[in-house]
């Protein structure tokens, strides 16, 4: 593999921004100096623009094995790659679920064959798969849906719950989709007649998500166990969380904070996700979460759904958007709006991500450090395309939207998987190693 160089970038390095040089040898980062060795190496001129480490999705859903018509390996990790997205932790709602070793051992080694970026996948929690818990062995954590979603995933004996946060190693983290079954079971005959995307919201609300939430971080104090809780959408429910607690920490996605129920005029079914879109003050309250370090986490739970199956109306169409190949995008452009600075986007989407999973050598660009890395331009305009999109399902909900900033170009363990707006289909990526 060749050596690559970067001049010229301002490249984030020690929580800052710097005009530094970047050398990769093999998959690693060998130098981040003021003036590196070229010999023998591709230099990359980047001038104006900026070098992020890779960005880390911590929830996506690739749907392989089992419903490869919406999305599989190949579609959604070229489309990481057009987003700047080095690695990802893939969801088990697949089908068959994941649910054990061997439904493991099988996706790591799809992963191997097809992923363009680095790899890695959560197993799922069940009533009565405790067993398979305790022993299981080359995951990103343990996935746990406390309210019914895309698949048969569901934990709703609570009895199972407090086994699971018992009896499971307590420093491997628990990824918790709250939202409570038994409240959104109790109340959904209240909406059900209603057709409007505002019932499905009013449905699964601020209450629903924050009683899980609630019950999740009890139990997490109560067992000491690692516990971080997903796709954060509401403003009341971060309240919860606190800046520096290494326990419990939790996660928003670019969809709860860019949008919300006035979207559905324009998005209809479109904008269907679990938990919904929530209202403006939600948008706002988890921006003020990020900012204070109660909220540490950007990721998409990028969900694809064919356009034919998001047609079915209120209550049928599945719920979930793409997102992988527009996250940092929209980042960056709320960036360019005010909302943040560019090493908070960096702090969000790399740094932070990399921690909460104690990954590896990756999320920060040192050496020694695995050579993931993203080329930055935050002055570029475009505008997202349906008929662009890598992923599978050919949508997103951001179709029409101009956006300030993107990827131009991906490096994958010091491979360019990614630029000139094509992306290298020999690259592939490699199993993410955890410290837990
Ligand atoms: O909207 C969602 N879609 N939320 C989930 O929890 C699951 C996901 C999916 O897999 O479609």
């Amino acid at each position: 593999m060749k050596s690559i160089v970067i001049k010229g970038a301002k490249v984030y390095h020690n929580g800052r921004f710097q005009d530094l040089e970047v050398r990769t040898d093999g998959p690693f980062i060998s130098q981040v100096a003021s003036r590196v060795s070229t010999d023998g190496a591709r230099v990359i001129d980047a001038s104006g623009l900026h070098l992020f480490p890779g960005i880390i999705d911590v929830q996506v859903h690739f749907r392989e094995p089992g419903n490869t018509y919406k999305e599989d390996l190949e579609s959604a990790t070229r489309a990481c790659a057009k987003g700047g997205v080095t690695s990802f932790c893939e969801m088990p709602n697949t089908s068959p679920p994941a649910t054990n070793q061997k439904a493991m051992d099988y996706k790591l080694s799809l992963g191997a064959k097809k992923s363009r970026v680095n790899y890695s996948f959560f197993v799922g929690a069940t009533n009565d798969n405790l067993d398979d818990l305790i022993g299981i062995k080359r995951v990103c954590g343990i996935k746990v849906f406390l309210g019914a979603s895309t698949g048969d995933l569901l934990v709703d004996d609570m009895k199972a719950l407090e086994r699971i946060f018992a009896e499971t190693n307590k420093n491997r983290v628990i990824a918790f989709h709250c939202e409570d079954e038994a409240f959104l079971r109790e109340r959904k005959h209240l909406f059900e007649h209603r057709s409007d995307m505002r019932a499905y919201t009013e449905w699964r609300n601020v209450e629903a998500a924050y009683i899980s939430s609630h019950r999740v971080v009890g139990l997490a104090r109560k067992y000491q166990h690692r516990a971080h809780i997903l796709h954060v959408s509401s403003a009341r429910e971060t309240e919860l969380f606190h800046p520096r607690d290494t326990l419990v920490t939790a996660e928003t996605s670019p969809h709860h904070l860019l949008l919300n129920v006035d979207d559905y005029d324009r998005l209809g079914t479109l904008g269907k996700m679990n938990p919904p879109l929530k209202y403006r003050e939600d948008n706002a309250g988890l921006w003020k979460a990020l900012q204070n370090g109660r909220i540490g986490v950007i990721a998409t739970d990028h969900a694809p759904h064919t356009l034919e199956e998001k047609r079915r109306g209120t209550w049928k169409a599945p719920a979930g958007i793409p997102a992988v190949e527009n996250s940092l995008a929209l980042i960056l452009d709320a960036s360019s709006r005010g909302m943040c600075t560019l090493e908070q986007v960096v702090q969000w989407m790399c740094e932070n991500p990399a921690r909460t999973y104690a990954m590896k050598r990756k999320g920060f660009i040192q050496p020694g450090y695995d050579a993931d890395l993203t080329l930055v331009d935050p002055n570029a305009e475009h505008v997202v395309r349906n008929s662009e999109q890598l992923t599978k399902c050919g949508w997103s909900p951001w179709d029409g939207q101009k956006l300030r900033g993107r990827a131009l170009t991906t490096i994958v363990r010091g491979q360019v998987v990614y630029e000139d707006g094509q992306v290298n289909d020999d690259v592939r990526g490699s199993e993410i190693e955890f410290a837990v």
